[in-house]
């Protein structure tokens, strides 16, 4: 017990001294997007009375390029016109606008009111980029609200490709995508389609940046015995591939079983022939596998004809003597669900395809 009581007491009496007002204020870190403006609250409004700018200072010493401390608003004066003083309901604001990588630093507000304490922020300044996660097959926009859309493959090296410029509206035909209504759009996008979009103005200066994540499609279907199983393909594509993992290969832990290709660019593989002649059927939309086995239990892969997975289709089957689970469901679902998760916990999720009552 005593141990604990005088490690308290040390923490206490060590954050009580850290709280003292004489010892040298630590910058609070903040953080400023480029071209977006940026501001710190000066004086927060109380409905009691409106802030007084003759009360505040502010000192700036830049980092990039580090250089002297200047005073930069002296009691309500701006001795810059690179900054504003913004004032509205909720209080008196200091405001760098469009921030640019100069405007990094140590801003140190100095209010001469007794009731108020003195503040220091060290501003950095990043491009923030947006993050877009997409499925296989959607539509990609970004408003071009600069003057040059770069784009930057996802683990590419090479320099950006000039996707659009203002000035020059050839760009755009030939680029992926087209300009619609002051957007940059490009259609079925695929996993090709990754990596950074960015906007940059006239002085090729960064806007903003979008990093586009595309992922496949992803769907589970349950089926009866003899059922058909129909793949929707995410747009119109010819020639992809067809990737099959069995659920049996799944349940076969002490050995890794590849996936097997049933479909490759277009064409039934000769190995497959005997077992999906005649009862696999695809078009540029679809394919079918028709009167759906148990041995036909497990994930399906399509990629297109670039090698991207475009879409997942996970499918388990409901046995025909199985079904008279089906009317004892409730009870039967909770007992599956609780050997689920203590298959999940030792690792095993064999042949659940076959466990088709809680599909129902
Ligand atoms: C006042 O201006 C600041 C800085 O521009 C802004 O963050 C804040 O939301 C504004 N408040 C209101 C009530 O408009
Ligand atoms: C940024 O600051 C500029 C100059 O003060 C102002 O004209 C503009 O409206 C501000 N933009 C936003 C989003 O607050
Ligand atoms: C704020 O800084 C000024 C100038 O350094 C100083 O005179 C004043 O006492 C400080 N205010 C507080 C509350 O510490
Ligand atoms: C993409 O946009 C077109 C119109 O430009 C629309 O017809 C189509 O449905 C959209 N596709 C998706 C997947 O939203
Ligand atoms: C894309 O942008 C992110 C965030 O700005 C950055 O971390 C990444 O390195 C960029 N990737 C490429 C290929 O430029
Ligand atoms: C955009 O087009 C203008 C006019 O043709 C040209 O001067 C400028 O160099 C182009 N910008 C880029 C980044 O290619
Ligand atoms: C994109 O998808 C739409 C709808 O699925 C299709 O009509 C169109 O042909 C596709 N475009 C391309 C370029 O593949």
């Amino acid at each position: 017990m005593m141990p604990w009581l005088l490690l308290f007491v040390l923490l206490f009496v060590d954050t009580s001294l850290a709280d003292k007002p004489e010892e040298p204020e630590e910058p609070e870190h903040v953080s400023g997007c480029y071209n977006k403006n940026f501001s710190i609250l000066l004086i927060e409004a109380s409905p009691s009375d409106i802030p007084d700018p003759a009360k505040a200072s502010v000192y700036f010493t830049p980092s990039i390029p580090a250089g002297p401390q200047r005073l930069v608003l002296e009691n309500g004066q701006l001795k810059d016109n690179r900054y504003n003083l913004v004032s509205n309901k909720s209080g008196l604001y200091f405001e760098v606008p469009q921030l640019n990588a100069e405007d990094q630093g140590i801003f140190s507000v100095i209010l001469n009111d007794i009731d108020m304490d003195n503040e220091t922020f060290s501003l950095t300044v990043t491009e923030c980029a947006h993050l877009e996660r997409l499925d296989y097959g959607s539509n990609f926009s970004i408003l071009l609200d600069g003057d040059i859309l770069e784009f930057t493959r996802r683990g590419s090296y090479l320099e950006p490709a000039l996707l659009w410029n203002r000035s020059d509206p050839t760009v755009s035909e030939r680029g992926r995508g087209r300009v619609v209504a002051g957007h940059w759009l490009a259609k079925n996008i695929t996993q090709s389609d990754q990596g950074n979009f960015t906007l940059r103005d006239v002085k090729g200066k960064a806007v903003s940046t979008t990093v586009l994540i595309v992922t496949e499609t992803k769907t589970y279907d349950y089926l009866k015995m003899n059922e058909d199983l129909v793949i929707d393909l995410p747009f119109s594509l010819s020639k992809v591939t067809l990737l099959f993992h069995p659920e049996i290969a799944k349940c076969n832990i002490n050995n890794y079983v590849r996936p097997r290709v049933l479909i490759r660019d277009g064409v039934l593989v000769l190995e497959e022939k005997q077992s999906y002649e005649g009862r696999l059927k695809m078009s540029n939309y679809q394919i079918v596998l028709e009167k759906f086995q148990i041995a036909d239990v497990g994930s399906y892969h399509v990629h297109d004809p670039q090698g991207n997975l475009a879409t997942t289709v996970e499918v388990e089957i409901l046995l025909p003597s199985e079904a008279w689970k089906v009317a004892v469901l409730p009870v039967v679902g909770i007992v599956f669900m609780l050997l689920g998760y203590y298959w999940k916990s030792k690792g095993r999720t064999c042949c659940k395809g076959v466990t088709g009552p809680m599909a129902a």
